[in-house]
């Protein structure tokens, strides 16, 4: 009979690199105390310092103190990752505080090379003039700004770090199609008809019908983000990926999607807990796309106590 305030734990698919494992704990410890070079990618989102209602952690304290903490990361983050791996670091700042994500990627800088800075776009607008269309478009969500003083924020940080800045990727894995067949001539080197998407990825939440029971955490991001990490960081080089702030799951939930290892870390079980049934409705759905998780898998995080496993 599992002990109620054991730690919550999950693990799922065959044992060894290919197994998804959740742990309840701190992520940057347990990144720190394993073996070194374990892990091939590193996808992950650390609370921002902006007093998010995290249900457990708590999100704000002195600035130091948090780059402090986020210099711990980068170091945790360099010992559990292959020499030849890379390390996905998405950081948003609000509108009156714009300096943040740049603090953070230096708080981290320390033995890495910032390879790519990586702009996830939330939420785009086209201009008439752009698309030949008779109207503007716009597309995805943002938070709003109350203050006349600034934009809307529509685009956060992924800073990818490299241990040697020359870490090759697999850029076609998450490349699009030439818009006209003629460009192939053009660029000699196009073996495929694909180009490189570059490096603004418009990537909006899913739209979901109720935040309490479909996302219930304040600050998530959506599957597809890590998704594309890990194949351009390339299949072929990638078994096994880890995230020390699990959240919801996306980049678990990315892990199992495609077949991957993955071992991930979260202080609060109610997050782990709606994460492991998202896992197991990808494996249930032969690792397609899964929809929103709904009410079950907030049922399955009220259910956490009873099957925590020591
Ligand atoms: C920005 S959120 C990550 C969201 C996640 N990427 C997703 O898409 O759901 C940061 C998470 O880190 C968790 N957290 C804070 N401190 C932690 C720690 N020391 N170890 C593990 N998780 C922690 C918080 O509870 C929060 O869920």
């Amino acid at each position: 009979m599992p002990r109620p305030d054991a730690p919550f734990a999950y693990r799922s698919g065959p044992r060894g690199r290919r197994e998804i494992r959740l742990t309840e704990g701190d992520g940057i410890r347990g990144l720190a105390d394993g073996p070194a070079g374990r892990f091939d990618v590193v996808v992950t989102s650390p609370p921002y310092n902006l007093g998010q209602p995290y249900r457990t952690y708590q999100d704000r304290r002195p600035r130091d103190d948090y780059l402090a903490w986020i210099g711990r990361l980068g170091r945790a983050v360099r010992h559990a990752l292959r020499r030849d791996g890379s390390f996905f670091l998405n950081v948003g700042g609000p509108p009156r505080d714009p300096w943040l994500p740049f603090d953070v990627a230096r708080a981290v800088a320390d033995g890495w090379h910032l390879q790519n800075v990586i702009h996830w776009i939330k939420s785009i607008a086209l201009d008439r003039s752009a698309t030949g269309l008779d109207r503007d478009l716009a597309f995805g969500h943002y938070r709003p700004v109350g203050s006349p003083r600034y934009l809307h924020g529509t685009q956060e940080y992924l800073f990818h770090f490299t241990r040697t800045g020359r870490v090759p990727l697999d850029r076609l894995a998450i490349g699009v199609p030439y818009a006209h067949p003629s460009n192939r001539a053009r660029w000699k080197r196009a073996a495929v008809d694909r180009r490189c998407r570059g490096n603004s990825w418009f990537l909006p939440y899913p739209t979901i019908q109720r935040r309490a029971t479909d996302r219930p955490h304040p600050a998530t991001f959506p599957d597809t983000l890590p998704e594309w990490c890990y194949r351009l960081h390339g299949l072929d080089r990638l078994t096994t990926a880890a995230d020390p702030f699990v959240g919801l799951g996306a980049s678990a939930v990315a892990a199992a999607r495609l077949g991957l290892g993955f071992q991930g870390w979260e202080i609060d079980r109610e997050y782990l807990a709606f994460a492991a049934h998202r896992i197991d409705r990808v494996r249930s759905l032969g690792r397609r796309r899964p929809t929103a998780p709904g009410p079950r898998a907030t049922a399955a995080a009220r259910r956490v106590r009873a099957e925590s496993t020591p």
